[in-house]
């Protein structure tokens, strides 16, 4: 029996969860993990130092792992991806708001990052609750955003100034996503759009969809719906991305970071209500 201990990172998302190993993955250490990681939308956890076979065994208790199509992965763990800073980059990966996978037909649900190698300072990691960003729009445009599909796409990967696999085979085309979706397991309701994969609503130009997309992306990264992750040595934090998108902060300029990713398998989204009428409930 482990002692695990859970503290809020803040309001809206985040929790730490210390006192616990990773390396005994005991039934009540995964119903701690997931029971957290579905509440709260990120987890984090100090003093991991998982190995990359420790990292996976956590990954493969989860779910299937899928390979991201565009990172240099870890050599001798092809379904580990390298998440890699070199000291003379000025862009990272992931230094935007999004959210892992949304291009995939069937997204991504969990991404599980282990750090390897910080920076003597910055590089931390900023989440944002995407069920907490519903709740501050108001009734009317919720209402129309349940009924509404948006489309999603790799195509961002493109020309990428990051070292990223650019054959043509890897690029899938674009997948359409309810707006907002219902999360598998808990059935509680996200927006589902970010700014690096979506291109436009469905039945709408790319032009129309603009405004209305740029609205939904400063309401729904603003601070008061975040929570920040600071990086420790050791330190393996868990995201949602049904929950939560993310954005990693290139603060770091002349320093060199490297975590391990691995990501879990999701399933096909589901708009979240069927009756868009229970949309038009609450503030
Ligand atoms: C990512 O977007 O998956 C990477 C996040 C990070 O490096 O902090």
């Amino acid at each position: 029996m482990q002692n695990w201990t859970l503290t809020k990172l803040a309001g809206h998302c985040g929790a730490r969860l210390s006192g616990g190993s990773l390396q005994e993955l005991d039934a009540q250490t995964l119903d701690v993990v997931t029971g957290a990681l579905f509440e709260h939308g990120v987890i984090c956890l100090p003093d991991q130092h998982l190995t990359p076979e420790a990292h996976t065994h956590l990954a493969r208790a989860l779910g299937d792992i899928v390979i991201n199509r565009f990172f240099t992965p870890v050599p001798d763990h092809p379904h580990i991806a390298e998440v890699r800073t070199k000291p003379d980059q000025g862009v990272v990966i992931g230094g935007t708001w999004h959210t892992d996978h949304s291009y995939d037909a069937e997204p991504a649900a969990i991404s599980i990052l282990s750090a390897r190698e910080l920076p003597p300072f910055g590089g931390d990691t900023h989440f944002a609750s995407q069920s907490a960003a519903l709740q501050v729009l108001s009734p009317g445009l919720r209402e129309m955003l349940g009924a509404m599909w948006a489309w999603h796409s790799d195509a961002s990967f493109a020309g990428s100034a990051l070292e990223m696999n650019q054959d043509p085979d890897a690029y899938h085309g674009g997948v359409r996503q309810p707006v907002v979706i219902r999360h598998p397991v808990t059935g509680a309701a996200a927006l589902y759009v970010n700014g690096d994969f979506t291109t436009h609503f469905d039945g709408w130009s790319v032009a129309d969809s603009a405004p209305l997309l740029a609205h939904l992306y400063a309401v729904c990264t603003q601070p008061i719906l975040t929570c920040r992750v600071a990086w420790r040595p050791g330190m393996v934090v868990l995201w949602d991305n049904r929950l939560v998108q993310h954005y990693a902060t290139a603060d770091y300029a002349g320093h060199a970071r490297l975590m391990h990713r691995i990501t879990v398998a999701g399933s096909t989204l589901a708009p979240w209500a069927e009756d868009i009428s229970v949309l038009r409930g609450g503030k």
